[in-house]
């Protein structure tokens, strides 16, 4: 997704405004470029291609203010000339732009009436051209104006050639976050480039536009009111976002797991059991339908949650991908309550869903990773996942914090439902322990050799039964994000419906199959496909010789309650899908296609 940065205040080194950019490297693209101003004149580099490419080409110069971009195309092909900033027809404004501006067509249309000359086939050069129409020496003014026409979603940053102390924002769809240092203001698509100047940041709101000028920033509405916004105060440090010596982030954001379990379990383990204090002003106890909405492993970490919590309680419970959701007649009562899910806090389809089911009256939970976001912002009430930040493309710390979360929501429904067993009683012991688990689970899983042999095939059926399904879901999820391995996913009892088709020795099988209550049937599905020859890899608890005759390769993990296995088995799909992307050469941390924060529909 596309990032922007900005900077303006004392003199910096352009090179800085680069490295800035790169703290947004994750979010995925396939354009960078920069805007400067020297001598009263806008410069401009922009590359098809990485940032690196980018830092050749800049000069050795320093500016008082510029803005920098990453975009990921949507409106034009990603080349030099589509590539962010734009400017306008006197080449005295740049703007900067994430989104999608969806009335472009009748704006180019009104302003090639009035003379513009559009040099490129994106939505944002419009933006440029449209403040240069209304500009009459006031900037702030003519974005005011400009951004007041526009449909769609952005997150603008503008300057001026004449302004060499001044940048204009604005935000509508698309986040955008400001930071006051002391040598300058900076703004950015999120905080991680601002961490290192301030740890004090302001997310803008919906309409908000900002002015930056003189080492402050000033805020209004869209009609020129003046508005003060929450400074929030970030925990993050800039060690926590970089590598620590793994060979990539999505290993070592593999290897914090357990740390991370343990700040998502902070303050909510009571004596009285699972408690989440941000759930007080919900009505639990009278809760009879939950809707939970999300997409990609979002989702999935949902789908646990359905699995687990219908299994004791006659709740009513649909999980459904937000992009479905938002476009179905969703019925919402008074005793439904609807969960958002959303590492990022800002999936265009998740965060349209919540503002959906708002307007009908329901209460929202949003489980999110980003402090301030704008899916937490909108909802009702977040409990943050606290996994820390999280670099690599593909979700692994955070579906791990997610499946936490969601297991203590779930138990705190339950208990608060006066639902409550031996059985959840060992779930819940568990959990406290699960750091522990995971510590052992990554410690002993050395299945290099494995992935050394399965990287050479060009398909994967991963299989599943019951609450284990989700797990399938992901494991095939994670190989064919990052490895481009067509790996599917099926519940092993459709196999015979259709899949099992397609297997053959050339088609191995992943199974999930923990010795829980549908583990005869999972061993049927399994034996089904050895009778196709498919080649099998399973993984199961500690002291399952059983799964030794049928499969050919078996992983282990601890033994844990039935309800526990998508926990504790993440790591193992996870690391199983790192390796194989990482012996096939390609880079885990930027799968392509892909973003980490999907804020386009
Ligand atoms: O930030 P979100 O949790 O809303 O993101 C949802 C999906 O885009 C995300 O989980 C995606 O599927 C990842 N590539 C998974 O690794």
């Amino acid at each position: 997704m596309c990032g922007i940065v900005g900077i303006v205040g004392t003199e910096f080194k352009i090179d800085e405004l680069v490295d800035d950019l790169q703290k947004l490297e994750y979010r995925g693209y396939d354009s960078a470029g920069i805007a400067y101003v020297q001598n009263g004149i806008i410069h401009i580099t922009k590359t098809l291609g990485r940032i690196k490419n980018l830092k050749e080409k800049i000069k050795p110069v320093n500016s008082y203010v510029g803005i920098a971009h990453t975009r990921w195309a949507t409106h034009g092909a990603p080349n030099d000339i589509n590539a962010h900033p734009h400017t306008d027809c006197t080449g005295k404004i740049a703007i900067v732009h994430n989104g999608i501006i969806e009335n472009y067509v009748e704006l180019k249309e009104f302003l090639k009436e009035n003379g513009h000359k559009f040099k490129s086939d994106t939505d944002t050069e419009v933006i440029a051209h449209l403040i240069e129409e209304y500009f009459e020496g006031d900037l702030y003014k003519a974005v005011l104006k400009a951004v007041n026409e526009l449909k769609g979603a952005y997150a603008i940053a503008v300057m001026h050639a004449d302004f060499p102390d001044l940048l204009v924002a604005a935000r509508k769809g698309s986040p955008l976050v400001l930071g006051k240092a002391k040598d300058r203001l900076i703004l950015a698509s999120d905080v991680t480039p601002i961490i290192k100047y301030t740890k004090d940041v302001v997310f803008l709101e919906e309409g908000d536009i900002a002015v930056l000028k003189d080492g402050e920033y000033k805020i209004t509405d869209s009609n020129g009111n003046i508005l003060i916004r929450k400074v929030y105060h970030i925990e993050w440090d800039e060690a926590a976002a970089e590598k620590s010596g793994y060979k990539h982030f999505m290993i070592k954001e593999i290897f914090e797991e357990p740390e991370a379990i343990e700040s998502a379990l902070v303050g909510r383990i009571t004596k009285e059991g699972p408690s989440l204090n941000e759930l007080k002003e919900i009505d639990l106890e009278n809760i009879e339908k939950i809707k939970l909405v999300a997409c990609g492993t979002s989702y999935h970490a949902a789908l646990v949650f359905k699995y687990f919590v219908e299994k004791y309680a006659d709740i009513d419970i649909e999980v459904d991908v937000a992009s479905e959701f938002r476009y179905r007649n969703i019925n919402i009562d008074d005793r439904t309550l609807v969960i958002a899910i959303s590492q990022s806090g800002e999936t265009a389809d998740t965060l349209e869903s919540v503002r959906i089911v708002k307007k009908k009256g329901a209460k929202v939970v949003a489980i999110s990773n980003v402090v301030g976001s704008t899916i937490t912002r909108e909802s009702d009430i977040t409990v943050y996942m606290n996994a820390g930040p999280e670099i690599g493309v593909a979700a692994t710390k955070t579906y791990v914090n997610q499946l936490v979360v969601l297991y203590l929501l779930g138990m705190n429904i339950l208990r608060i439902k006066g639902i409550w067993n031996n059985e959840l009683n060992r779930d819940f012991e568990f959990l406290k322990s699960s750091p522990g688990f995971f510590r052992e689970v990554l410690q002993n899983l050395n299945i290099e050799d494995f992935a050394s042999y399965y990287k050479n095939y060009n398909h994967f059926m991963y299989i599943g039964r019951g609450i284990n399904y989700p797990t399938a879901l992901e494991g095939a999820l994670k190989l064919k994000e990052i490895s481009y391995i067509n790996a599917t996913a099926y519940p092993a009892g459709e196999l015979k419906h259709g899949p099992i088709a397609l297997l053959d020795p050339t088609f191995p099988v992943f199974a999930i199959a923990p010795q829980g209550y549908l583990y005869e049937k999972i061993k049927s599905n399994i034996e089904e496909s050895k009778a196709r020859r498919a080649r099998i890899v399973a993984v199961t608890n500690e002291g399952n010789k059983d799964l030794l005759k049928i499969v050919d390769d078996l992983i282990y993990v601890p033994k844990a309650p039935d309800d526990m296995y998508p926990l504790i088995m993440s790591p193992v799909i996870q690391m199983f899908a790192y390796l194989i992307a990482d012996m096939r050469g390609y880079d885990p941390d930027k799968p392509r296609n892909l973003a980490k924060s999907v804020t386009v529909e």
